[in-house]
């Protein structure tokens, strides 16, 4: 019996670590790839490091490309590393073209596929995420969800009976595992921060930063903000290509760092004022941290967020943001509850049901 765990962006890594952990502690057999979609240092290899990952057994280098030329490389390296190994089980998460690519051959080699993080719907299919999300979902044999409405969005869709498990959030169970030492670094510290004395900034959806008058917009508002309190900034690579033909916000304290290690973004976000985000994870993690959270979107595919948690969807009106600022700042803002489940306890469950589906 091998199982196989695929990760390629900064995302997969905080959502499959603690599966590919528990599935080591319980020693079953184990092969870890790599698509290598995210490569950086920065945007990668940190991540391994301070989740205490295992190297990849297996590292496809694939890079950054055009979505289709990004899509077929992944499809390539992992057909042969497929054909090498024959697992007899392949674990996926979350939404990237990585997660999309593996998914559509293992299908096709008839290995049963297991997606976490399964259900997630924007309805919103200018976002890539959701068409990977959708696709993957209805070539996967178990899909394991996070909150309810990914249940009712597989029912509605017909997958209802295709092995659904409601498991809770693995990104909260690595969350969960490394908050008191990530706030213990004290990092807002290297920023002249004081904890709850700052705003915390992530952009990166194309929809936000690909077009220039957008962007310039946004950085606007932002500027706004920061007049209110200090925005720190770390940025995306794919956002920092963009900022370099169009200038950074003018007026306030807007402080751009490179993207951050894990621990370091994690003790920021316990201890913000308030989060500006258009990630999705993001998202989670502000509910789950109990901190206010803003999402730069008109949508989202994560909307226990807004309806237990802190978040609010605000798009990129400067008006609306504003006004939430200034309801966060004078203390108006729900404190939220942590969702059903995101207890730390995820990935046990995953570990427990793919033990079950491998010996039945
Ligand atoms: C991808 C995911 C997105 C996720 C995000 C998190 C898809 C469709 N999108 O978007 O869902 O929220 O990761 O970061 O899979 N780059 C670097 N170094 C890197 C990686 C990327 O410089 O290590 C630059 C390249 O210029 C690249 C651009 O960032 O062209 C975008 O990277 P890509 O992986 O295509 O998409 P993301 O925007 O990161």
């Amino acid at each position: 019996m091998l199982v196989c765990s695929v990760v390629g962006a900064r995302p997969n890594f905080m959502k499959i670590a603690p599966v590919v952990l528990e599935l080591l502690r319980r020693q079953v057999p184990h092969l870890f790839v790599h698509t290598g979609q995210h490569y950086d240092d920065s945007m990668s290899r940190v991540f391994f490091q301070e989740l205490r990952l295992p190297a990849p057994d297996v590292h496809l280098g694939v890079g950054s490309q055009t979505h289709g030329r990004q899509t077929a490389r992944v499809m390539e390296g992992i057909e042969e590393v497929f054909e090498r190994h024959s697992p007899n089980l392949v674990i996926v998460g979350g939404d990237v073209n990585s997660t999309l690519a593996t998914a559509l051959v293992a299908a096709k080699r008839s290995i049963p596929i297991a997606h976490v993080e399964a259900g997630l719907r924007s309805s919103d299919r200018s976002m890539p995420e959701e068409i990977n999300r959708v696709v993957t979902d209805h070539v996967s044999d178990l899909l394991f969800t996070t909150e309810e409405s990914a249940n009712r969005n597989l029912e509605r869709e017909g997958l209802g009976e295709r092995g659904v498990h409601f498991v809770g959030n693995c990104m909260v169970d690595t969350l969960l595992q490394h908050v008191d030492a990530a706030i213990a670094k004290e990092p807002w510290r290297e920023y002249g921060l004081e904890p709850r004395g700052y705003a915390l900034l992530t952009l990166h959806r194309p929809s936000n930063v690909d077009i220039a008058e957008t962007l310039d917009r946004l950085l606007h508002t932002i500027g706004s903000v920061s007049t209110r309190l200090p925005v720190l900034f770390p940025v995306h690579p794919r956002t920092r290509r963009h900022l370099s033909s169009s200038p950074p916000a003018t007026r306030g304290d807007v402080r751009l760092t490179e993207p951050l290690p894990y621990l370091t973004f994690l003790g920021l976000l316990a201890r913000a004022r308030i989060v500006l985000t258009d990630s999705g994870g993001v998202q989670e993690e502000t509910t789950a941290l109990g901190v206010p959270c803003l999402t730069l979107r008109p949508n989202t595919e994560r909307p226990v967020t807004t309806t237990r948690g802190t978040n609010r969807l605000v798009g990129t009106d400067p008006e609306i943001i504003l006004e939430c600022l200034e309801s966060v700042l004078a203390g108006h803002w729900p404190t939220g509850e942590v969702p059903p489940l995101w207890d730390g306890r995820a990935s046990r469950r995953i570990v427990d049901i793919v033990e079950g589906f491998l010996s039945s």
